[in-house]
């Protein structure tokens, strides 16, 4: 039998911060016991929090849909429910996403992060008079989009990216420079030369440097450097 089918102890380090009682922030020792059903590292903080209800993280769909939960785990950022409790060295470290100010314990203030999102007008702008259906594409422009559109917003890869840590009120980020790339590339996009000159500044894009924790951090498996890349191929050629 596998140690994720038994009962068992784990061990943690919280990072803890409540601004209305703590004077600064601390690391917590604590550990809990995990039932047999406890599989992922959402189940364990769920459990964690019924011994000690101080305890503020967001969760919302358990599985990888709604971005709520990363966190960053053992120096790394990802979605505690996708992540295997049991693969975690002890004690398991975890503290909030790096880089966005703290609202309390695990919780981060996302207000920036989204405030970049938005920058880059997170939807199709098309002022032709839609056909009587629907704007159709062909299969291949909408492959086009695969690997582009997955983005949960979790913000794990912004949140692990230098160039964002120093600018994050100039920089889009790798999350928001992936969804500019998902609507540049969309056939049904007529925007796409303002949405280039809308990231044609030394900061917006042009801070990412090809460090690719981006890439290396993503739960969905996406790939923000290479939708980066493509952003600048684009201005390239239309430079010339
Ligand atoms: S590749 Fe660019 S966006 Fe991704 S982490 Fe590195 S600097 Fe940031
Ligand atoms: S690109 Fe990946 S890591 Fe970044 S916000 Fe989207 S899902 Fe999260
Ligand atoms: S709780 Fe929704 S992604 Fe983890």
């Amino acid at each position: 039998m596998t140690t994720e089918h038994v009962a068992r102890t784990v061990q943690f380090k919280i990072y803890r911060y409540d601004p209305d009682k703590d004077a600064a922030p601390y690391m917590q020792d604590i550990s809990v016991q995990l039932e047999a059903t406890d599989r992922k590292l959402l189940d364990a903080i769920v459990r964690l929090k019924s011994k000690d209800d101080s305890l503020s993280f967001r969760r919302s769909c358990r599985e990888g849909v709604c971005g709520s939960d990363a966190m960053n785990i053992n120096g790394k950022n990802g979605l505690a429910c996708l992540t295997d409790v049991d693969s975690l060295k002890q004690p398991i470290v975890l503290r909030p996403l790096p880089g966005l100010p703290v609202i309390r314990d695990l919780i981060v203030d996302m207000t920036q992060f989204f405030k970049q999102y938005h920058s880059i007008k997170p939807y199709v702008v098309n002022n032709t008079p839609p056909p009587e259906r629907e704007r159709l594409q062909s299969p291949e422009e909408r492959e086009e989009l695969n690997g582009l559109y997955e983005c949960i917003l979790c913000a794990c890869c912004s949140t692990a990216c230098p160039s964002f840590w120093w600018n994050p009120d100039k920089f889009v980020g790798p999350a928001g420079l992936l969804a500019a790339y998902r609507f540049i590339a969309d056939t049904r996009d007529e925007e796409t030369n303002e949405r280039l000159d809308n990231l044609e500044d030394p900061y917006r894009l042009f801070r990412c440097h090809t460090i690719m924790n981006c890439v290396d951090v993503c739960p969905k498996s996406l790939n923000p450097t290479k939708a980066i890349g493509k952003i600048k191929e684009l201005m390239l050629s239309r430079a010339v």
